[in-house]
């Protein structure tokens, strides 16, 4: 594994399976309280610039129960939101922890901190992709369905954050991705473009959610305004009518098709109520497993410094 991980487009298919492995291990362990193999004393600085319920409390659990510590740093409450530099803040957390985890808005001030920091850095959600949220819902599917080549993943909605880690992250699996989006709110072009040229799966962009969902093994959705866009939530309202996951939607799929949501959802607008808890247990092991998938990244990334 490279020091960081900062989205799922740099990092090689042999790593995911990596990190599934390695989460399932821990996972197993977890449950029969057996005592994970890791040096304890471990430190995660966890800094967030937008609001969190699973991200934190997964991380700092996760960090807790590999016998180490998180320290939670908010923008607004650290010396960030008064505008030290990124470089400063990479160099000053490298002297007292061990990683560090960010939430915030520009990919750019992820690299930033990599680039800058001598410890481990973690996306834990940018604009741009989300990467721990996708490699916890791959690991579900996995659970699930037993594998992952040959499934047909679909997405239906906003082409944001989550979207873009999805269709790598599928691609990367072996998995056929299929992504219905309103023009204008379509994936990242960075994507797009490795999406077309992928060759483990077959990929397929449309407006209309009915073709998207032809033979699903698994449908995705997300909220329609994403953190930062909450001013355009009337607009994308209008532009997302007719992209809900609904009983006709789910009619279109394989027999069998799981849900995934990263949470949290607006139940009436992205995916019914009864959609939603048709399927609440494949989303609430997809919840429960961001804990598993990240205490994965952890222990690969820190273990043998
Ligand atoms: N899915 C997810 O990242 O949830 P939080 O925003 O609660 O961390
Ligand atoms: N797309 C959503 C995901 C939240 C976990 C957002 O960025 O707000």
């Amino acid at each position: 594994m490279k020091k960081d991980l900062l989205n799922l487009l740099d990092l090689p298919s042999d790593d995911i399976t990596l990190i599934l492995d390695t989460a399932d291990m821990l996972k197993s362990e977890q449950k029969s309280d057996k005592k994970h193999d890791f040096p304890s004393g471990k430190t995660l600085a966890m800094i967030f610039a937008k609001s969190s319920t699973r991200t934190r409390v997964s991380f700092e659990v996760g960090i807790f129960q590999l016998g180490g510590q998180g320290i939670f740093l908010s923008n607004a409450d650290s010396q960030l939101g008064r505008g030290e530099p990124i470089a400063d803040t990479a160099r000053v957390l490298s002297r007292y922890c061990d990683c560090i985890m960010i939430r915030t808005f520009d990919q750019s001030e992820v690299e930033a901190l990599a680039e800058h920091a001598t410890i481990p850095v973690i996306n834990g959600l940018t604009d741009f992709e989300h990467p721990c949220q996708v490699l916890a819902d791959i690991m579900t599917i996995r659970e699930h369905k037993g594998q992952l080549e040959g499934l047909k993943a679909c997405w239906i909605g906003d082409g944001n954050n989550v979207a873009n880690s999805m269709i790598v992250g599928c691609l990367k699996c072996g998995m056929d991705v299929s992504v219905a989006c309103p023009e204008g709110y379509r994936p990242d072009k960075q994507i797009l473009d490795f999406a077309h040229s992928a060759t483990t799966g077959k990929f397929e962009l449309t407006d209309k959610p009915e073709i998207a969902a032809q033979g699903a093994d698994v449908i995705f959705t997300d909220v329609w305004a994403s953190m930062g866009q909450e001013s355009e939530t009337q607009k994308r309202q209008k532009a997302f009518t007719g992209y809900q996951v609904n009983d006709e939607i789910m009619a279109l799929a394989n027999p069998g098709c799981m849900i995934q949501h990263c949470l949290p959802a607006h139940k009436g607008e992205e995916i019914t109520e009864k959609v939603f808890e048709a399927h609440a247990q494949e989303i609430f092991d997809e919840a429960e497993n961001r804990l598993h998938v990240q205490k994965a990244i952890m222990y690969l990334l820190m273990k043998n410094k």
